[in-house]
C-alpha cells in the first residue's frame, strides 16, 4: 500500500486500485454511480481531534464553518464529536438542527443577516444561538431591535477586520481593508460601546476571520496580536470580553502547499495568547476545510477521449461525467485539485485536460495532466470533501451528485443522487 501526498485516508493497493478505508473506489462508483463524492468519518473525526486535543486543558469550542460541508451526516460525525457550529444562514441553521446540532454551541457569521434568520437564531433550541458575530453598526441596531421584540437579549461578538494579508487568493482574502466583511480595526472601540448601550445586546466576545486556505501560521498570530489590542481597550473602557474567535481559514494539501498541522497553530496562537495575559479567556476557532477538505473525494467517469489534432499541436480533452456544476473550485478559483485514476493501467500517459460536458470554455476540472486513460475508467479528484457538493448547482440540469459516508467497514449513502424530475418539480407551466 502506498500513501498519496494531502490524503492519508486513500492508498494505492499493490494491484493499483485506489482504495478509501480499504473500499475500492472504483467498487463503489459501480456500486452507486457517478459523479460520486465520497468522505471518510475517520478522516473528519480525527481532523477535529486534532483541534480538540490541543485545546485540552482550555475553555474552548471548536465551531465547524459547515458552509464547507453540510451534509446532514458531515454535521452529525461533528455534533455527535462535540464540536460547535459557524453558520451563515437560516437554512445552515435548520439544517445544523436537523442534524443534532445544539444551538448553544452555534455561532451565527455573516454580512447581512436578515430579520427572519436573527428571530430563528434567537429562539433556536429554546435558548437561541451561543452568540451572534456581527459585522457592522447597522446589523447591531437591528439585531437590537429584533432581540428586545421577543424579550430576548442577544450575545454578541463584533467581527473585527484586523487588516492582515493572509497571502491567499484574492476572492478568499477576508482580513484586509477594502473588503465586506467586519468592523473596521480603528472604529472597533466606537462599535463595542454603541453594542453596550443598547439593551437588546449582550456583548461576550470578539472575532475575525482573515481568509482561507492559509499555509502559514504568522497571519494568525498578527491577527491575533490586532484583536487582543482591542480587547484590551474594550475592557479599559469598561465592556468585558469573555471568548476570542479566531475564525477559520486553515489550509490542505491540495498539491505542494505544506500547511502548519492544526495541532501546530493552536499551540502558537495559545503561546501568544498566555504570553499577552490573556490565556485565562475561552478561544473559539471556526475551522471548515481543514475539518473536511482531505476527508473526501470525487470520483468521476471517463466518458470520452478527444486527443488533439497533431498537425496542430492540440490538446488532449478527457471529457468525463462531472462538470463545473459539481466541483466549481477548478473554474471559479483556478484551483488545482490532485487527480488520481481509481484503478492503475498500464500504458504511456498522455497529458489531458480534463473537462466537464457543459457548454462552456470554463468547464474544466484539471488542465495538463498525465494520465494513462481509456474510456469507461474512473478518476478520483481529490481533497474534494471542503467546497465541493455545498457549491454544486443544477447548471444544464444536471442532476446533483450522490454522496457516501465511508465508515469504517460500513458505507453508507448519506445523499441520494438527485432525479431529473425532482429538479422542475417546484416549476409551474404558464396557463395555456
Ligand atoms: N468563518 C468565516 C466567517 C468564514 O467566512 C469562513 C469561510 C470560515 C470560517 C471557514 O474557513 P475555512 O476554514 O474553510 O477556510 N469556497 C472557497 C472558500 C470560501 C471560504 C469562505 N469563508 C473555496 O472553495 O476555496
Amino acid at each position: 500500500m502506498s500513501a498519496l501526498p494531502g490524503a492519508p485516508y486513500l492508498a494505492r493497493r499493490p494491484d493499483g486500485a485506489l482504495v478509501l478505508e480499504g473500499h475500492a473506489l472504483d467498487a463503489l462508483a459501480s456500486r452507486y454511480g457517478t459523479p460520486l463524492y465520497v468522505y471518510s468519518r475517520g478522516a473528519m473525526r480525527a481532523a477535529l481531534a486534532s483541534y480538540q486535543q490541543a485545546l485540552r486543558g482550555r475553555e474552548h469550542l471548536v465551531c465547524y464553518a459547515m458552509k464547507a460541508n453540510s451534509s446532514l451526516a458531515v454535521l452529525q460525525t461533528f455534533a455527535e464529536a462535540g464540536a460547535g457550529f459557524d453558520i451563515v444562514s437560516g437554512g445552515e441553521l435548520a439544517r445544523v438542527l436537523a442534524a443534532g446540532g445544539q444551538a448553544s454551541r452555534i455561532v451565527f457569521s455573516g454580512v447581512g443577516k436578515t430579520r427572519d434568520e436573527m428571530r430563528a437564531a434567537l429562539l433556536a433550541g429554546g435558548t437561541g444561538v451561543r452568540c451572534f458575530n456581527v459585522e457592522s453598526l447597522p446589523e447591531l441596531d437591528r439585531l437590537d431591535q429584533v432581540a428586545r421584540s421577543l424579550g430576548r437579549v442577544a450575545p454578541v461578538s463584533l467581527r473585527v477586520n484586523p487588516d492582515v494579508d493572509a497571502g491567499t487568493h484574492p476572492y478568499i482574502s477576508t482580513g484586509l481593508k477594502g473588503n465586506k466583511f467586519g468592523i473596521a480595526h480603528g472604529e472597533a472601540v466606537a462599535a463595542y460601546r454603541h453594542a453596550a448601550s443598547l439593551p437588546g445586546l449582550k456583548v461576550v466576545g470578539i472575532d475575525c476571520h482573515i481568509g482561507s486556505q492559509i499555509t502559514q501560521i504568522a497571519p494568525y498570530l498578527d491577527a491575533l496580536d490586532r484583536l487582543l489590542d482591542l480587547v484590551e481597550a474594550v475592557e479599559a473602557a469598561g465592556i468585558a470580553i469573555h471568548h476570542v474567535d479566531v475564525g477559520g481559514g486553515l489550509g490542505i494539501t491540495y498539491t505542494d502547499e505544506q500547511p502548519p498541522a492544526a495541532a501546530d497553530l493552536v499551540s502558537a496562537l495559545l503561546a501568544r495568547l498566555d504570553a499577552r495575559g490573556h490565556g485565562h479567556r475561552e478561544v473559539l476557532f471556526e475551522p471548515g476545510r481543514s475539518l473536511v477538505g482531505n476527508a473526501g473525494v470525487l470520483v468521476t467517469t471517463v466518458e470520452v477521449l478527444k486527443p488533439g489534432r497533431t498537425n496542430d499541436g492540440g490538446k488532449n480533452f478527457c471529457i468525463v461525467d462531472a462538470a463545473m456544476n459539481d466541483l466549481v473550485r477548478p473554474a471559479m478559483y483556478e484551483a488545482w485539485m490532485a487527480m488520481e485514476p481509481c484503478q492503475r493501467r498500464e500504458g504511456a500517459a498522455l497529458t489531458w485536460d480534463v473537462v466537464g460536458p457543459i457548454c462552456e470554455s470554463g468547464d474544466w476540472l484539471g488542465r495538463d495532466r498525465a494520465l494513462a486513460l481509456q474510456p469507461g475508467d474512473r478518476i478520483a479528484i481529490l481533497s474534494a470533501g471542503a467546497y465541493g457538493m455545498v457549491m454544486a448547482s443544477n447548471y444544464n440540469t444536471r442532476p446533483r451528485a450522490a454522496e457516501v459516508m465511508v465508515d469504517g467497514d460500513t458505507l453508507h449513502l448519506v445523499r441520494e443522487r438527485e432525479s431529473v424530475a425532482e429538479l422542475f418539480a417546484h416549476e409551474r407551466l404558464l396557463p395555456r
